[in-house]
């Protein structure tokens, strides 16, 4: 009771400070017309759309986690200058209606002053332009596709797309085995990110000299991949590549290998997760993946962030929970010079939100995936990319990225 009385009683003192603040919110709905500092506490609110549930959870789930541990470690480092931040999380589940709804709600309910998501580049050419159309930031934590930061002013990324990002593991794969010529692509083709993905690929194994013995295409809901495999294997490649998400990559490597398949497997950056071992357990071996981020990189930051998610987790942070963490800091450190140049209480939302994008795009950023700063258009600009190689124990109950040299 004392705890609360006194909880109550700072409460309404810094709504005394900020009347602005914490009294028109209840009173006026209007997304418009809003103040910046949001909800009925003196907080900053920050939306989160990820996919909470669906099979794409298991990304979305590692962005929740790496989101979360932001939070933390920004608040306790004082938030915007002794204001917090508060992320106002929405599931997008799986699909482009969940994340537009996600979307709705964050700018028109919880009225954030900037959005982090949505989990898939899918969601990302529906949902963004809602975004755009009401002038609120977005940042694209894991969204890979070409043409994201294009679809409008307001959206940007700081997730590399996969032009930068893909190359760097067939260059591995050939380091591993020079003796590979007979390639077999496999790409989901309701899939956005995919689709730019297997491109990618598949230029890539030209520009390399390599022969691309067959593009099999299959649907991120498939389970069943045998005759996709078949046709693949009768071809006798001798690396393949797949460019998926985490349930239909993981099913399809595992019925590659059951189906007999002994070469070399590339995943895509929809394979990028711990929650693809369940999936194809001990066959989930071998298997290649580009990364954008690593546990090892330098930095303060990357040494605070890499100790709360293990602390936390018990085993390394993953690239989709580096990128979340990242860009729920790109939101602080662009909130920071802000509100060092004019005051974030005293803007009104709309002002705030756009204001708010100019920063982002003007910043120089320390994060977990190294320095990172923006193209006008909204594009990453980032320095280091790794390739790792699943290892897994020969039970195939658990298993780890092991990072390449
Ligand atoms: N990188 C994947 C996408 O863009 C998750 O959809």
């Amino acid at each position: 009771m004392q705890k609360r009385l006194s909880q109550q009683t700072v409460l309404l003192s810094a709504c005394a400070l900020l009347i602005t603040a914490c009294g028109s919110n209840t009173t006026n709905s209007s997304p418009n017309n809003t103040p910046n500092t949001t909800n009925t506490s003196n907080t900053i609110s920050i939306g989160i759309a990820a996919a909470q549930t669906s099979n794409v959870a298991l990304l979305g789930q590692e962005q929740v986690a790496g989101a979360k541990i932001a939070e933390k470690y920004f608040n306790d480092q004082g938030g915007i200058n002794g204001t917090p931040i508060k992320l106002v999380f929405q599931d997008t589940a799986g699909d482009e209606a969940g994340a537009i709804n996600a979307f709705q709600s964050l700018i028109n309910k919880d009225k954030v002053v900037g959005i982090v998501g949505p989990t898939l580049s899918q969601q990302a050419f529906s949902a963004d332009p809602v975004a755009e159309r009401a002038k609120v930031p977005v940042l694209g934590p894991s969204n890979t596709a070409k043409g994201i930061p294009e679809i409008g002013d307001y959206v940007a990324r700081v997730s590399v797309p996969v032009s930068v990002v893909a190359p760097n593991a067939v260059k591995a794969a050939l380091k591993q085995n020079p003796n590979i010529k007979r390639v077999a692509v496999f790409f989901a083709q309701n899939d956005a990110f995919s689709k730019s993905e297997t491109e990618i690929f598949q230029k890539t194994v030209k520009d390399q000299g390599l022969e691309l013995v067959t593009v099999q295409k299959f649907q991120t809901t498939d389970t069943d991949f045998q005759s996709q495999a078949t046709n693949a294997i009768n071809l006798k490649p001798d690396l393949v590549i797949i460019s998926g998400l985490a349930a239909d990559g993981g099913n399809l490597v595992r019925q590659l290998r059951e189906l007999g398949y002994k070469g070399l497997i590339i995943g895509g950056n929809g394979l990028n997760t711990s929650n693809l071992f369940p999936v194809c357990k001990a066959l989930c071996e071998g298997v290649l993946i580009a990364q954008a981020y690593s546990p090892e990189h330098p930095g303060e930051i990357n040494a605070a962030f890499r100790k709360a998610y293990v602390d936390q987790f018990k085993k390394e942070p993953p690239q989709f929970s580096a990128q979340a963490f990242t860009a729920v800091q790109v939101y602080v450190d662009a909130l920071k010079a802000l509100d060092n140049k004019s005051k974030v209480s005293q803007l009104q939302l709309p002002q705030l939100r756009t204001e708010l994008n100019k920063q982002i795009l003007a910043g120089q950023y320390k994060t977990p995936l190294g320095e990172i700063s923006f193209t006008p258009v909204g594009e990453v600009v980032q320095k280091d990319f790794y390739v790792a190689q699943i290892k897994m124990e020969k039970d195939g109950s658990q298993g780890k990225f092991a990072f390449l040299k």
